[in-house]
């Protein structure tokens, strides 16, 4: 192998620019020649590349977003779309592709690493925390507080207003950063996927709240297309006519800004791992850190979408919510 690619896909996350540092300067500090591909696999299918030098890099450890632009590429899902992108990687000769990116970008790499016989490496980047096989995600820990510190100021005006509120966070199927932000920043209740917490629950929470004369409180909402923070607001109103009640939704917020110390470590770790396993000749693993420990996962268990939610998480947050 003596040139790598990489690029970043799907859904931006804080820290991504600390990993595409880490791999550019890992690998040219290791002998190889790197190629910076722009738009995610879009940039793949249309040679939107690059040759980097270290310079390329400089000064983006504590930068949100990605340098190389990102993309949810629809092309890249079909087999012409893949086969285009394989041309593109013959003409560049690039060897090995380093993929930064959630769920869908590494069953993209997975597929094309089987089609294509290449050697594809992915890095753990998205907001979710949805990868199996790695305690965090590359974003996770910066959103987790990006969120916290938003329930903090929201918190000033529900007390204020004796109002109850539903805050949306994101995280797609995921309740890690629903159930982890409202036990940081002290919400009386989440409602995440993992839990199977209906209205009637709710309502319950909510009587219990008022019993123990906590006339603002703070439920921290999974987002969802059904029963988002909007539907169990309705509901509240509808049963509860008598609290005040509003609804926020964090929304793109939560992926914007400097990435915190523990996203650009674990970026700068599991970037420098990449390329220690090209050079041991790994294929088609992502690469993850547990129990502080950089590990191999192969692609086909990253993508499992079954990563374990440790409910005693939910027991913290409903004992210290009193
Ligand atoms: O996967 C990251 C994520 O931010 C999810 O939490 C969210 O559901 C989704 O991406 C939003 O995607 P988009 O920015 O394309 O609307």
């Amino acid at each position: 192998i003596k040139t790598i690619g990489i690029l970043t896909s799907g859904g931006d996350a804080p820290g991504m620019n600390a990993a595409i540092r880490a791999v550019t300067r890992s690998a040219i500090y290791n002998g190889f020649t790197v190629k910076g591909i722009y738009r995610g696999y879009d940039g793949l299918i249309n040679d939107e590349i690059k040759t980097f030098s270290t310079e390329n890099v400089s000064g983006i450890i504590g930068t949100g977003g990605t340098m190389l632009k990102t993309a949810r590429s629809k092309e890249f899902m079909t087999e012409e779309g893949r086969q285009k992108a394989f041309e593109t990687i013959q003409k560049e000769e690039i060897d090995a592709l380093v993929v930064i990116g959630g769920n869908g970008s590494l069953t993209g790499a997975m597929n094309f690493a089987r089609e294509f016989d290449i050697c594809c490496i992915g890095l753990p980047g998205t907001i979710d925390n949805d990868l199996y096989g790695t305690d965090n995600t590359i974003g996770y820990d910066t959103t987790m507080n990006t969120i916290v510190e938003c329930v903090d100021r929201i918190r000033d005006t529900a007390q204020s207003h004796e109002r109850i509120f539903f805050i949306e966070v994101m995280g797609r199927d995921a309740g890690f950063l629903a159930q982890n932000s409202a036990i940081a920043s002290g919400a009386e209740a989440a409602i995440i996927p993992e839990d199977s917490t209906d209205v009637d629950q709710l309502a319950q929470f909510m009587e219990r709240g008022i019993r123990k004369s906590k006339k603002s409180c703070i439920v921290i909402v999974s987002e969802s297309p059904k029963c988002g923070a909007l539907y169990y607001a309705d509901r509240v109103r509808k049963e509860f006519p008598e609290f005040d009640v509003r609804v926020s939704i964090l929304g793109h917020l939560q992926r914007g800004g400097r990435p915190s110390a523990r996203d650009r470590i674990l970026a700068s770790r599991t970037g420098c791992g990449a390329i220690e396993a090209i050079m041991q000749g790994q294929r088609n693993v992502m690469i993850g850190v547990r129990n502080n420990e950089v590990v191999y996962v192969p692609l086909s268990e990253a993508i499992r979408s079954d990563k374990p939610f440790d409910r005693k998480l939910i027991k913290v947050l409903d004992e210290l919510s009193i």
